[in-house]
């Protein structure tokens, strides 16, 4: 990253189903992103563990961001070095476990326990199998709850549940980098598809989905909220139009 400018905006976008899928090649949105100027942060705020998210990055040719959050914002690291967070890390992990998590929701039958490469000492994720599989991740949320158990639980893409740390997550995440930046919550974009970006959406002065956003997370989104109509990185593309136009120097 370039430190002696002060950047004047983040951008932070979800990978699958946003800046990659459903379209064949995200060549114009990479390509407008590649030509951003130093002074406009890149992000990308994913679900996936760091290794993944570096395999995809290299697999889907993306431009390289300046920053990489993954495991749902648990876990940020900054530059191309991608030097880990430590701050950031110490803020996350405290007073969570996720042994703790996984014995309280042992009872659970209508959990499976993704693979072991999707999982992180910070990021408990499950499968839900159950046919209400919403109203059954409400039940969950509540056992926690009344557990005391300071976790988030995010509930996503019909069948991924998340449990996090309470202080992570992509909007916490997206906050922290706009903090590390100097940059108020106006001077940040962010681009999603599904229920785990709301937070991230929420947190941005800027927002916008893509057209293949999940229905649920269209029925909570306020109005400001860009509705894209092109699907994944054709739709970023969109978003990106709507919010800067065709502004030189970006
Ligand atoms: C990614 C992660 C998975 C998570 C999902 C939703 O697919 O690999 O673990 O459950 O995002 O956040
Ligand atoms: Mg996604």
């Amino acid at each position: 990253m370039h430190r002696c400018l002060q950047p004047k905006r983040l951008l932070a976008f979800d990978l699958d189903g946003t800046l990659v899928g459903h379209v064949a090649s995200g060549a114009a949105v990479y390509d407008r992103l590649t030509a951003r100027s130093p002074e406009t942060i890149l992000a990308y705020i994913t679900g996936r563990t760091f290794q993944s998210a570096e395999e995809l990055l290299l697999q889907e040719k993306l431009p390289q961001p300046d920053i990489l959050a993954t495991g749902l914002g648990t876990e940020i690291r900054w530059g191309r070095s991608a030097t880990l967070d430590r701050a950031w890390r110490r803020r996350v992990g405290r007073h969570f476990s996720t042994q703790r998590v996984r014995k309280i929701l042992s009872e659970f039958t209508g959990l499976k326990l993704q693979p072991e490469e999707a999982l992180h000492p910070y990021k408990l994720s499950f499968f839900v199998v159950d046919e209400a599989p919403d109203v059954y991740s409400k039940h969950v949320e509540m056992r926690l709850l009344q557990k005391g158990v300071r976790a988030k639980t995010v509930y996503s893409s019909g069948r991924d549940l998340d449990i996090i740390p309470i202080s992570a997550g992509k909007g916490a995440a997206l906050r922290w980098m706009a903090k590390r930046l100097q940059l108020s919550p106006q001077a940040t974009f962010a681009c999603g598809d599904s229920c785990n970006d709301l937070e991230m959406l929420l947190a941005a002065g800027m927002a916008s989905v893509v057209g293949n956003a999940e229905p649920s997370l269209l029925r909570q989104l306020p109005n400001w909220v860009y509705r894209a109509q092109g699907a994944s990185a054709n739709g970023a593309k969109e978003g990106l139009d709507y919010w800067f136009g065709d502004q030189l120097n970006w």
